[in-house]
């Protein structure tokens, strides 16, 4: 059986995480934050010691359509993009992916984790492009529809240190990798603004630590989030 303590005696068993509803949570931060391999592991996790259904995705890039949308953004030189066009873009494949993919995986009951989501077109489009924030938020209402995520875990790295640690893995860099410094940097001011204005729905993991160490701290929160979840549903 699979535990979770983080109060004394809180224990939520498997069968009680299969008759929760759906969750979707997502991961969050600026370049080289680490979400990629920590969602990888996240999900070996959830798999392995939770043993509910789970599901990783992505955007932009979560459908087959999302595929062709994330290579016209991310390729570097073909084609230029207005701000407001590549905004729009991102929009498009929200909403796909959040009919293709999020709303029937969440109706079947399952954990999604998602590589990104809507507060990733605040921080890039709005801090990172200066784009207005209202009408941001008014667009992402259309794509998912009023979809919120149920937790939303920002990777907190500082943004050089994320930067080198992308730029030494891969020599490929992507158009929005390519951007300025003090781009990057409005971008981390945005996720900060965020975690600031959400509390209850973002929290904060130190991801400068080694990824084990990242990880564990994951795992804790979800295991709190979990036993809350469960502990809802019982009630209602
Ligand atoms: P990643 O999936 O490898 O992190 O790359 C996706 C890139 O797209 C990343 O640079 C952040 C950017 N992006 C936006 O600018 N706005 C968005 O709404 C989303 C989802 C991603």
């Amino acid at each position: 059986m699979w535990e979770v303590r983080k109060e004394k005696n809180a224990k939520v068993d498997r069968s009680e995480i299969k008759k929760m509803n759906g969750k979707l949570i997502v991961f969050e931060g600026v370049e080289g934050c680490g979400k990629t391999s920590q969602i990888q592991l996240c999900c070996e996790w959830l798999l392995r010691d939770v043993a509910c259904n789970v599901s990783v995705t992505r955007e932009p890039g979560g459908t087959d359509l999302g595929v062709d949308l994330r290579r016209l953004l991310l390729e570097v030189g073909k084609h230029p993009i207005a701000d407001r066009t590549e905004l729009l873009l991102y929009a498009a494949d929200r909403s796909q992916h959040v009919e293709q993919e999020l709303k029937p995986n969440l109706a079947k009951g399952t954990i999604i984790l998602c590589d990104r989501y809507t507060d990733s077109t605040i921080a890039y489009q709005g801090y990172g492009r200066n784009l207005d924030i209202n009408l941001i938020n008014q667009l992402n209402a259309i794509a998912t529809g009023g979809l919120e995520s149920d937790l939303t875990l920002w990777l907190d790295v500082d943004v050089e240190v994320g930067l080198a640690r992308k730029r030494g893995t891969s020599a490929i860099t992507d158009r929005i990798e390519q951007e300025t410094l003090a781009f990057h940097r409005r971008v981390q001011q945005g996720y900060a603004q965020l975690y600031a204005s959400y509390p209850q729905r973002i929290v904060r993991v130190d991801a400068s630590l080694s990824q084990e160490a990242v990880q564990k701290q994951i795992q804790a929160i979800v295991s709190d989030r979990l036993a809350k979840w469960v502990a809802s549903t019982k009630t209602n």
